[in-house]
C-alpha cells in the first residue's frame, strides 16, 4: 500500500498530534540558576555523605575532615543569611545554626546526615533551582564527554586512576568505590561537573550545555554498578509498578541516592534498579502521567497496525481506547501545559477520525 487514503491521514495525524503532546509532559524549562542555593546545597550533601569519616563515637578520627565539616557548616549558614527573603528563610537558617551545633558537639553520624539532608531538601523547597534533565540524558554522548575530558584524571574505567590524576591531593574521585556511589545522586554528580571543588585540580565544567552535564553525570553515575546488575534490575523495574511509583519521573531519578532507595526495597535491589536505571534513564517517564501516555502511545500504534491489516472496527476501538484509557486521564494536566495543542488533538480525534473503508479491506462500522 503507497498512497494514504483520508481515514488513514486522520489516524497519522492524531497520532502525531499526541506524541507531540507527550513531548509536552517533559518538565518545564530550568528554574531560576541560584548559584548561592546551589554551593549551599553542594555543601549540606558533602556534609551528609563525608561527616562519618570526621568523627566516629563522639571522637574525631580525622581533623582535616572535621574542620572541613565544621567550615562547611559555617559557610551554609552564610549562604542562606544572604538569600531573598522568604517565609521559609529563618527556619533554614536555624537549621543551619542547629547543624553546625551538631557538628561541634561530635553528635553520630546518623545524626549529622539526617539534619544535613533535611535541611537541603527545605532548601530546595524553599528556593528550587533545576533538579533534573529536561530530556533522557544521552548517555553515548556522556561516554564520548568523559573520555575527552574526564578520564585523564578520573580514569577510562571511573577508578580516578587516571595519569593526569596521579599525586593530586585530594585525588581523583574513583566512581567505581560502592560506599561512595551510594550516597551520590546523579543530582550531586552533576553539581559537582557544574561547580567543581574549590581547592581541588576539580575545575568547573559550567561551559558545558545542561544536557551535556546531565549526561556526564549519568554516565560517571553508573560505574559503580557492574553492567550485569543492570538486567536484573530491568526485571524488578518492569515487573514491580509499586517500584516505578517510587520513582515516577526524572527528578525522582535524579535526585534518588541508592542508600534511600535501599531503606525501601533493600540493598541488593536497590543496586539493581539503580544499574539498570542509571543506564537506561529513558525507562523513567519523563513527568507524572507519562506511563499513562505511554499507554496511549501503545494503543495508537496497535490501532495503525490493525488499520493497515485491514481490520477498521479494531482500528476504531483500540484509537479510542487510546483516548480513554491513555490520554483522557492526563488531559488536564497535558492543558496546563498547551490548551491549544490538547484542543487540537481532540479536534483531529473528533472531527477527522470518521470511520473510513480501510485499504482494501471490509469496511469499517
Ligand atoms: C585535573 C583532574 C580532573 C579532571 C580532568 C576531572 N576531574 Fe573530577 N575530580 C577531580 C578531583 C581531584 C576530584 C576530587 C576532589 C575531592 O576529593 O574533593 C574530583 C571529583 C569529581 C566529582 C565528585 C564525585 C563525588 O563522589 O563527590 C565528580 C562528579 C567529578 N569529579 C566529575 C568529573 C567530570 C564529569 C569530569 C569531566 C567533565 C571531571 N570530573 C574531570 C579531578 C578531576
Amino acid at each position: 500500500m503507497t498512497l494514504l487514503n483520508p481515514g488513514m491521514l486522520a489516524v497519522r495525524r492524531a497520532c502525531l498530534s499526541l506524541l507531540l503532546l507527550i513531548g509536552l509532559a517533559l518538565p518545564a524549562a530550568a528554574q531560576s540558576n541560584d548559584t548561592t542555593v546551589q554551593t549551599a546545597w553542594r555543601l549540606l550533601d558533602y556534609i551528609a555523605v563525608d561527616y562519618r569519616e570526621a568523627v566516629a563515637d563522639g571522637r574525631v578520627i580525622n581533623q582535616l575532615e572535621y574542620d572541613e565539616m565544621t567550615e562547611f557548616s559555617a559557610t551554609v549558614g552564610e549562604q542562606i543569611a544572604t538569600l531573598p527573603s522568604h517565609s521559609a528563610k529563618s527556619a533554614l537558617r536555624r537549621g543551619a545554626r542547629d547543624l553546625q551545633q551538631t557538628i561541634a558537639d561530635r553528635a553520630p553520624p546518623p545524626r549529622v546526615e539526617a539534619l544535613a539532608r533535611d535541611l537541603a531538601e527545605r532548601l530546595l523547597a524553599a528556593y528550587p533551582v533545576p533538579l533534573a534533565p529536561t530530556a533522557t540524558p544521552d548517555l553515548q554522548r556522556g561516554a564520548a564527554l568523559y573520555a575527552a575530558q574526564c578520564a585523564s584524571c578520573h580514569g577510562t574505567t571511573g577508578r580516578g586512576d587516571g595519569p593526569a590524576g596521579a599525586g593530586l591531593d585530594p585525588a581523583p574521585i574513583d566512581f567505581t568505590d560502592a560506599d561512595r556511589a551510594r550516597e551520590r545522586s546523579a543530582f550531586a554528580l552533576y553539581q559537582v561537573t557544574d561547580q567543581g571543588l574549590e581547592e581541588t585540580a576539580m575545575q568547573s565544567y559550567s561551559h558545558l550545555s545542561t544536557a551535556d552535564k546531565w549526561a556526564l553525570a549519568f554516565h560517571v553515575g553508573r560505574y559503580a554498578y557492574p553492567a550485569a546488575l543492570a538486567a536484573q534490575g530491568r526485571e524488578l523495574w518492569e515487573s514491580d509498578p509499586a517500584l516505578r511509583a517510587r520513582i515516577p519521573d526524572m527528578e525522582a531519578l535524579a535526585g534518588l541516592t541508592p542508600a534511600v532507595l535501599a531503606e525501601d526495597i533493600g540493598d541488593d535491589q536497590a543496586q539493581a534498579v539503580m544499574a539498570y536505571l542509571r543506564s537506561h534513564p529513558e525507562a523513567v517517564a519523563n513527568a507524572g502521567g507519562s506511563e499513562s501516555l505511554q499507554l496511549a502511545r501503545d494503543l495508537l500504534a496497535q490501532s495503525l497496525a490493525a488499520y493497515e491489516s485491514g481490520d477498521g472496527a479494531a482500528a476504531r476501538e483500540l484509537a479510542l481506547a487510546a483516548y480513554l484509557e491513555g490520554f483522557e486521564p492526563v488531559e488536564a494536566l497535558l492543558a496546563a501545559r498547551d490548551a491549544g495543542l490538547v484542543a487540537e488533538v481532540m479536534q483531529a480525534g473528533s472531527v477527522r477520525w470518521r470511520p473510513v473503508s480501510p485499504p482494501g479491506g471490509r469496511p469499517a462500522t
